[in-house]
C-alpha cells in the first residue's frame, strides 16, 4: 500500500500544478486595454436608445434552471428586440448560438448576449459538492475543478457562471452550507480567490473562461434560525471581520461580477441596499465589475415592504443593481420612473455601461461565437482526465471522522461484506446540489465503485435496508423533481430484515446514509439535521449484532452524529462526492487512498448547540468541563462539538513537536517564524493539513479564542519528518476594531499550530509597534 500511496500522490500533486502555474493575481487591464474598451463602449452607448439600455439591464432564464414561481416567455422575441441584454439556464452551442446570432444579427447595434448558468461544482463531470471540495484544503485541486468546469461549460456555450457561492455559515441547519466554503473566513476567502482564478484564466477573452459571478452578497449564510431567505441581523464588526472577507478576497481576485443576496443587510434588502452596492463594494472596496440582482429578488423587495415594483427598482438601479433577473422589474418600470424624474439617465447608463464592459472583457464584441464550437463540445466534455481530476478531488475531500482499532483500511481480499443502506446502489444522489448540466446517469455508485476496487476477491451481501425517508410529507418535500426519492416495494421492516441477514452473512458491515440530494442546497433546511429515522431504525437492528459497522456517510451539512459515533467502528464523511463518487469511495475504502480531508464547519452534538462555530468570542463567563453553576452552558450538554473545525482522522498517525519561534519578542513589521516538525509515526503514507491559528488575548474588543491564519497541506511516507514554517507578518494579526479600522494592537499573542482547532500546540509571543 506503501508504494501505491506515493506514486498517486506524485501524480496528484503534478496534476494540480500543471493547472496552477499558468495563473498568478488576476491580470487587470492595462491602461491602454481600458482606455480602448471605453471609447468602444462609449461610442455604441452613444447610438443606444432609452430602451436599449435598459434592454442590457435585463437577465432572462432559458429554462433549464427554474428557482422560483416566475420564469420568462417570449425571450426569442425578446433577443431580436433588443429588449435582453443576457440569458441564463440555456446551454448547448446549437441553441446559444441561435440566440446569439438573433441578437448580433438581428438587433440594431449587434451587441451580444452573455450567456450564464449555475455551474457550481462542475459543469458535466460533477466535482463534490463545495463544502466537500474545502474539506480536501487543496487550493491546487479546487481551482482545478473550475478550470475544468470553465472548459466544459465553455465547450457548451457559456461565458458567466453563477459562482463562487462564498457565504460564511454557522449554522447546519441551512441547506445552502452544502455551496459554501464552511465557517472561516481566512479558509474561505482563500477558496473564493481560487475558484477566481480557476474560472476567468487570468484572460477572460480565452475561449475557455467564464466570468465567475461571486455570490451572494452580502451575509446570506447569517440567514436567522437557519431558515432559508430569513433575516439577516448582524453587527458591523460581524460582518467585517467574519462574513464580508471572502466576498472581499473573490473580488480582489479580479471576479467580474456579483450576485446580489435574497436578506436584508441593516434591514435593507441586499439588492436595494445602496450602502452594500456602492459604499461598500464599489467606493471601499474598489469593485469594477457589474451587480445582478439573484432570481427575482428585485420583485421581492415588494415582500420585504419597500414598495411596489417601480418603487423598489428605481431604488435598486440607483443602490447599484446593475442587471435584473428574471423579474423585469427594470425592463418594465425604468423609463417610467426616468420620466417621472425618479431616476437619473446616469445610473441606467452606469449600468449598461458596466454590462457592456463586461461583454467587451469577455471579448464577445470582437467574436460574439468565440465559445460555441462544437467540436469542443464533442471532445473537451466529461473527458478520462476531467473525471479523473473529479475522483481524486473526491478523495481528497472525504473526512475520516472515527476509525476504531484502524478497521480502515478494508482488506481487498478474503472474507465478505454486507453491504446496506439507501445510498449504497444509488447513482441519483452521488452529485450533490446544483448539478444542472450534471447526469446522474453518468456517476459512479458506490457499489459500483467497490466492484471494480475488489472484484470477486470480496464476497458483497447487498440490500437497501431502508428508504431515504419512510416519512411521505418529508419525500413530497424532496421531490421537486421526479423520482429523486421514492418508497420501496419492500415495507421498511422487510428491508431491515434482508440488511440484517446480510450482515448475518458477512464479517463487516458497510452502510452507505445519510441525506440524498435533495436535502441540503437551495430551500432545503431542517430543524432536525440528524440521519433520517427510516436510515437510523436500520443501522440500530444492525448495531445489534455487534459485528463491526463502517458507515460512509453522505451529507450537504453538518449532521448530529452522536449514536452513530457511539456505535459505529468508523464514519467516512464524504458529502456528496459527485460523477466519480463510487470510485472514490471504494479508493478510500480498501486503502487505494489514504484520507486528508478536514473539517471546514463545526459538527455540533445537538442541533441545540447551533450557531457553534470555532472562532467564537470567550465569554465573561467561559465554558469549563464539568458541571459548574452560572457559567456560559448548557444544563444538559457539554459546549464542545461531536468533531471541531478543522478535524480529521488518517490512517496513518502523525505527530507534532513543540513549537519553534525565531524570537518571542517583536517590533513593528519584523516577521515571526513558526515551525513544528511533523511526523508519520503510522504505517502508512499520508497527507496532513497543519493549522496555524493565532489569538489576540488582549486588545481593545472582545476576539475570538482563536483563529485560523495560515495552513499548509503536507505529504509524508511513514517514518519520514517534515519541518513546516509559517511566516507570519502583523497582517494576520489585524482585525476590524470598533471604528471600522484595519488594524493591529499591539501586546500578547497566542500562536497554536496543530491538526484540529482543538488539538495544537501553543506558545506565546509579545509584539510591540
Ligand atoms: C439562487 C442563486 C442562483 C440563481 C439562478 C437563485 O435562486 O439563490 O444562487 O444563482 O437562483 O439560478
Amino acid at each position: 500500500m506503501k508504494n501505491i500511496f506515493s506514486r498517486k500522490r506524485v501524480l496528484y500533486v503534478s496534476a494540480a500544478l500543471l493547472f496552477c502555474l499558468p495563473f498568478g493575481r488576476a491580470m487587470a487591464q492595462t491602461p491602454a486595454e481600458t482606455a480602448r474598451m471605453n471609447a468602444y463602449v462609449s461610442a455604441l452607448m452613444k447610438k443606444m436608445t432609452i430602451d436599449e439600455k435598459i434592454g442590457q439591464l435585463n437577465l432572462v432564464t432559458g429554462g433549464m434552471a427554474i428557482t422560483g414561481s416566475v420564469t420568462n416567455n417570449g425571450i426569442g422575441e425578446g433577443v431580436k428586440n433588443g429588449s435582453i441584454g443576457g440569458i441564463f439556464g440555456l446551454y448547448g452551442t446549437s441553441d446559444v448560438r441561435k440566440m446569439q446570432e438573433a441578437a448580433v444579427k438581428g438587433t440594431r447595434l449587434h451587441i451580444p448576449l452573455i450567456f450564464g448558468l449555475d455551474v457550481i461544482h462542475g459543469h458535466r463531470t460533477i466535482f463534490p459538492i463545495p463544502l466537500g471540495m474545502s474539506a480536501t484544503w487543496d487550493l491546487g485541486l479546487i481551482e482545478q475543478s473550475a478550470r475544468i468546469a470553465a472548459k466544459e461549460a465553455t465547450a457548451e456555450g457559456l461565458n458567466w457562471v453563477f459562482s463562487p457561492m462564498v457565504d460564511i455559515a454557522r449554522d447546519a441547519r441551512w441547506g445552502r452550507i452544502s455551496e459554501g466554503s464552511g465557517e472561516d473566513p481566512y479558509l474561505g476567502g482563500k477558496i473564493a480567490a481560487a475558484m477566481v482564478r480557476g474560472y476567468q484564466h487570468n484572460n477572460l477573452k480565452a475561449p475557455d473562461a467564464v466570468m465567475a459571478c461571486v455570490k451572494h452578497f452580502a451575509l446570506y449564510g447569517g440567514a436567522e434560525a437557519g431558515r432559508e431567505y430569513n433575516t439577516v441581523d448582524m453587527s458591523r464588526l460581524a460582518m467585517y471581520n467574519y462574513y464580508l472577507p471572502p466576498y472581499r478576497a473573490a473580488v480582489d481576485a479580479g471576479a467580474g461580477s456579483i450576485m446580489s443576496s435574497f436578506n436584508v443587510v441593516d434591514g435593507v434588502p441586499s439588492t436595494v441596499n445602496k450602502w452594500l452596492l456602492t459604499d461598500l463594494l464599489r467606493k471601499q472596496w474598489g469593485f469594477k465589475g457589474f451587480v445582478v440582482s439573484d432570481y427575482t429578488s428585485l420583485n421581492e423587495v415588494t415582500e420585504h415592504g419597500l414598495g411596489d415594483l417601480q418603487t423598489v427598482s428605481a431604488r435598486a438601479i440607483n443602490a447599484g443593481l446593475d442587471m435584473d433577473m428574471v423579474g423585469e422589474g427594470y425592463l418594465k418600470t425604468l423609463k417610467q420612473s426616468l420620466q417621472e424624474k425618479k431616476i437619473s439617465i446616469n445610473d441606467i447608463d452606469r449600468a449598461c455601461r458596466l454590462i457592456l464592459e463586461a461583454k467587451y472583457k469577455l471579448g464577445l464584441f470582437a467574436d460574439p461565437y468565440k465559445s460555441i464550437d462544437p467540436r469542443r463540445e464533442k471532445t473537451d466534455i466529461m473527458t478520462a482526465e476531467n473525471r479523473a481530476a473529479a475522483r481524486i478531488t473526491a478523495e481528497h475531500s472525504f473526512v475520516l471522522l472515527k476509525n476504531d482499532n484502524q478497521i480502515l483500511p478494508l482488506k481487498k481480499s478474503g472474507g465478505s461484506i454486507a453491504l446496506v443502506g439507501p445510498l449504497a446502489d444509488n447513482k441519483r444522489d452521488m452529485l450533490g446540489t446544483w448539478v444542472i448540466g450534471g447526469e446522474w446517469e453518468k456517476s459512479v455508485s458506490v457499489m459500483e465503485g467497490i466492484k471494480k476496487v475488489v472484484g470477486d476477491n470480496v464476497k458483497i451481501n447487498y440490500a437497501r435496508g431502508s428508504n431515504i425517508t419512510d416519512d411521505t410529507t418529508f419525500m413530497k418535500r424532496l421531490n421537486f423533481g421526479p423520482g429523486m426519492v421514492w418508497l420501496d416495494k419492500q415495507s421498511p421492516d422487510e428491508m431491515i430484515d434482508d440488511a440484517v441477514k446480510a450482515a448475518k452473512k458477512s464479517d463487516i458491515i458497510v452502510a452507505v446514509v445519510g441525506e440524498s440530494q435533495s436535502m441540503s442546497g437551495e430551500s432545503s433546511s431542517r430543524s432536525d439535521i440528524s440521519i433520517p429515522e427510516s436510515q437510523q431504525k436500520m443501522l440500530k437492528e444492525l448495531a445489534k449484532l455487534g459485528k463491526p459497522m463502517v458507515l460512509v456517510l453522505f451529507n450537504g451539512r453538518p449532521l448530529t452524529l452522536q449514536w452513530e459515533n457511539d456505535n459505529a467502528a468508523a464514519i467516512l464523511d464524504v458529502w456528496a462526492p459527485g460523477t466519480e463518487a463510487g470510485n472514490a469511495i471504494a479508493n478510500v475504502l480498501f486503502g487505494n487512498y489514504n484520507p486528508s480531508g478536514k473539517l471546514t464547519t463545526t459538527f455540533p452534538r445537538s442541533v441545540g448547540q447551533i450557531p457553534l462555530y470555532y472562532n467564537h468570542l470567550n465569554t465573561g463567563r467561559p465554558y469549563t468541563s464539568g458541571p459548574t453553576k452560572f457559567r456560559s452552558d448548557y444544563l444538559d450538554i457539554s459546549n464542545d462539538p461531536l468533531y471541531p473545525f478543522g478535524y480529521g482522522l488518517s490512517y496513518t498517525k502523525f505527530s507534532y513537536s513543540d513549537i519553534k519561534l525565531n524570537k518571542s519578542v517583536l517590533v513593528g513589521n519584523e516577521t515571526l517564524t513558526a515551525s513544528v516538525t511533523v511526523s508519520n509515526t503510522g504505517k502508512y503514507a499520508g497527507e496532513e493539513v497543519v493549522q496555524l491559528y493565532i489569538k489576540d488575548p488582549v486588545a481593545s474588543i472582545s476576539r475570538p479564542v482563536k483563529e485560523l491564519k495560515d495552513f499548509k497541506k503536507i505529504a509524508l511516507q511513514p517514518g519520514e519528518q517534515k519541518t513546516v514554517t509559517f511566516n507570519i507578518t502583523t497582517d494576520k494579526l489585524k482585525f476590524y476594531n470598533s471604528d471600522l479600522r484595519y488594524d493591529w494592537e499591539p501586546g500578547e499573542f497566542v500562536i497554536e499550530i496543530g491538526t484540529n482547532s482543538a488539538t495544537t500546540g501553543s506558545t506565546r509571543v509579545i509584539w510591540n509597534k
